[in-house]
This record gives C-alpha cells, structure tokens and sequence, in this order.
C-alpha cells in the first residue's frame, strides 16, 4: 500500500489562444464566486455520450456528467433530436396556457414516483423545487419550522441556502429563522463518536430531540437528500430514514426528499434514492440529470398536499414544451434501456474495483455510495481520518491530465466524487478505474 499522498503541482497544459481567451474572459466578466475546477480552468468544447472534448482537442471520460446532470450521454441524439424538433415547433408559452408535453411529462412522473405523488409543480432549478416545497409545505401543515440536516446542499435562493449546512455556501447573512439542523448519519466520521450498528442508529434520535428544543414542537417539514451529494455522498445506515420518517409522522410534518441528485436512477434498480430506505415521502424535489441537462426544477406531492396551496403560483419558465419534451424523452430512454438495472449492475461492479483501488492507497479512507454514486473520502492517516484537501486536488488535477473528468466535495473538500451516466459500461468502468489507478500513483510524498 502506498503511503499517504502530499501536494504536488500539476504540470501545465499546452492552451490554446482560445481558451486563454475564455478563461481570462471568465475571470472578467464573471463572479469571481463562480469558481472553475483546476489550476489552468478546462474549457469544454463539445460532447458525445460519455465523453468530453475540449478547445486543444484533448479527449475525457466523463465521470461526474457536469455535476450529476447530463444523466444518459452528452448530446444523446435520442434526446436532442426531441429537443430539436420542438424547439422548431414550439418553446414557449408560460403555464398560462396547458400545453400536451407539460401534462405528458406530469403524467410519466406520476407513474413512476412513488406513493401517492401524482401533482408537479414545475420549476428551473433545485433551488426552485426546494423553495416552492418549503412553501408548500408551510402552507399545507400550518406550521412554520422546518428541520434539515448538518452538511446538507439545499441551493442558493434564500430559504436553499438556509436549509444547506456548509459554511462557505451560508456567507452573507441566512435567515435561518424557522429552520433547524440535526446531526447526520456520517457513519465515517460520526457526529456522535459511536460505530455502526451499536450506535442503534442514535443520530436518528437527534431529529426528536431537535423538534423538541430547537422548534416550536410542530413542524411543517423534514427535508433530506437521500444520499447527501454536495456533502460528499455521505449515505445513511439502512435503517436511518425509516425512524426519521416515523419521527416526522409524530409530529404532524411532511417529508421531503431532496432527490436533485439522488433521483431518477442514480442510486440504481429504484427511480427514487429513497425508496432504497423503504420511505415513501410526501414531497420529492427533482432537477438536474431528470432532463439530460435542459434546466429544470420538480416539486411533486399528493393531490391533498398540492391542494393546501393559497394564492397564485406561477413559474414563467417552469414546464416549458422543450423542457418537458426532454425530461420526458430522458425518463422514457431510461426506461427503454434498462438503466435502473444498468446502474446497479456497472454500480456494483464499479464499487467493488474502487475498494480494490481503496486497498492499495491508503489515502482512500473511506468508499461510499450507491448505484452509480461512488465517492472516495481522502485522509492523511487512516487512524486520525484527518481531511487530505490537498491530495483530493492533485488527483484532480492528474486524472484531468490523464483523461478523465471526476468530481469534488465533502465538507472538508477531500472527497472525490464519481457519478458517471446512467448508460456507462463495465468497459467505461474499467478504463475509468485505470486513469484513477495512473492519477492516484502519480500522486506522491
Ligand atoms: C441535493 C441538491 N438540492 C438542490 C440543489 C440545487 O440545485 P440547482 O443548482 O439546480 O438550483 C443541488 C445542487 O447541487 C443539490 O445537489
């Protein structure tokens, strides 16, 4: 096993004219909070199913599908040939008007969510979605509180980011009025020091405990990501939802599932992260890789609950024919192709050569996941688990030099994530693992 890595500097690209052009531009024109992967920014010019190209005309295997969302190939022509075709029909009308694709689309999600889940609301983003659920939820109980959890990524509109617990994502002043976060279920680093299973799920307890100190003992809503995403893919012990939910239900709330990147198909075999906890939700918020990368926001819930909706609500963009036409035509191609099964199979494959890789560095300190959303935690010392940053950096940079595009997060910014496309292949896999393999033995004392 090697030993733990330290940073070392990449080593520089050759740039074109171009994209010197258009990462100046960026740095000008741009917030500089709007910040870009690696140390020279990769400026990506065109893509093909599950690969990148950029301006230089280098070559990458895709393996985060621009944060999650471009879920069944770049530019898959089962898709933007839909695309195209109603762009050329017809964009866009508002919601003032019904429109076939819009009650297309709230039809299929009606078929394939869950429960009773049968009413969208549609929106732009994963901000919108979990914005109108609080809301709606609000509305609905008659209570205002609402309980999220420690490292959670929620969005950035006012009430996201006050749901969201990570620090540099809460600068400026959050109201966080009304809203309450309970520890998490980080098995890895355990918020409340125990081991799994002896702790018997006792994070779970801290919910009940919150609802009873840190609110007014009735809530509106419980809102979780499945699999916390920006936090690092941070999964739950299996019985975690279930005695969550159960403590939801006691005090007369709802509960949210945040799927934006836990939902359809990602954790493999179900369309939803959380019916993997056996948990049917009475809201579930939806974006990012539900239309193949056409923006798009979801809120769907229960007739009943849809129903506690007062006043008017209106979303210029939400639903729009060629936002529907994709997400409907994303859903459908997932269906056809298998791609709850082939996200389980190639996920369970891709995780076990992960934990192959884990044995052999011992900067992996943890492999987590479902489906196929895998995460490497990367420390200095296995003992101390203390955050390794710095080497999650430089394996980025070297997988990038390498051929292959990777994810970052975690609360300590030392977990590298890997949520390739849904149709990925066992071959995608195993050139995958080869280019990590290469980028973790380039990175040394
Ligand atoms: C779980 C989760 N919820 C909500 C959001 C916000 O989505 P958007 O960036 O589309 O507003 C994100 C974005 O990363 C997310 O990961």
């Amino acid at each position: 096993m090697t030993t733990p890595a330290q940073f070392v500097p990449a080593s520089q690209f050759a740039r074109s004219a171009r994209s010197e052009e258009v990462v100046a531009k960026h740095k000008k024109y741009l917030w500089p909070s709007v910040t870009n992967y690696f140390q020279q920014p990769l400026v990506v010019d065109r893509g093909e199913m599950q690969h990148l190209w950029d301006l230089e005309g280098n070559k990458y295997l895709d393996f985060f599908g621009g944060i999650l969302t471009v879920s069944v190939g770049h530019c898959n022509p089962k898709i933007s040939s839909k695309v195209n075709a109603q762009v050329n029909r017809l964009q866009h009308t508002s919601t003032l008007y019904p429109n076939e694709h819009i009650v297309a689309l709230a039809e299929k999600i009606a078929q394939i969510t869950p429960g009773n889940l049968q009413q969208s609301f549609f929106t732009n983003s994963g901000t919108e979605a979990n914005e109108a659920a609080i809301l709606l939820a609000r509305m609905a109980t008659g209570s205002y509180d609402v309980v999220a959890l420690r490292h959670a990524y929620s969005g950035g509109s006012a009430i996201a980011k006050a749901i969201t617990a990570h620090a540099p994502y809460r600068k400026g002043g959050v109201i966080s009025v009304g809203i309450s976060h309970a520890v998490n279920p980080y098995c890895y680093r355990c918020p409340l020091h125990l081991k799994y299973p002896d702790c018997e799920v006792a994070c779970a307890d801290d919910v009940e405990n919150l609802i009873q100190t840190g609110t007014s003992g009735n809530i509106a809503a419980f809102i979780a990501e499945p699999i916390q995403g920006v936090g690092g893919f941070i999964t739950p012990p299996k019985e975690y939802f279930k005695i969550v939910f159960k403590i939801v239900k006691k005090y007369g709330a709802l509960f949210i599932a945040d799927e934006v990147q836990t939902g359809w198909g990602r954790t493999g075999k179900r369309w939803f992260g959380i019916e993997q906890w056996e948990v049917v939700p009475d809201m579930i918020t939806g974006a990012k890789g539900m239309a193949n990368g056409v923006p798009v926001g979801l809120t769907v819930t229960t007739p009943e609950i849809a129903g506690g909706f007062q006043g008017a609500n209106i979303a210029t963009f939400g639903g729009n024919p060629v936002t529907s036409v994709a997400a409907r035509a994303t859903i459908e191609l997932i269906e056809e192709e298998h791609l709850l099964e082939n996200a389980d199979v190639v996920g369970t494959y891709f995780r076990g050569k992960l934990e192959e890789l884990q044995s052999k560095y011992s900067l992996i300190g943890d492999v987590r996941g479902m489906g196929l959303m895998q995460a490497l935690e990367l420390v200095k010392d296995r003992k101390t688990k203390e955050p390794a940053p710095e080497a999650a950096t430089q394996v980025m940079e070297r997988t990038r030099q390498n051929g292959l595009l990777i994810g970052k997060g975690g609360l300590y910014g030392n977990t590298l994530r890997l949520a390739p496309m849904l149709n990925t292949t066992k071959p995608d896999v195993d050139e995958a693992i080869k280019l990590l393999d290469k980028s973790f033995s380039e990175v040394r004392d």
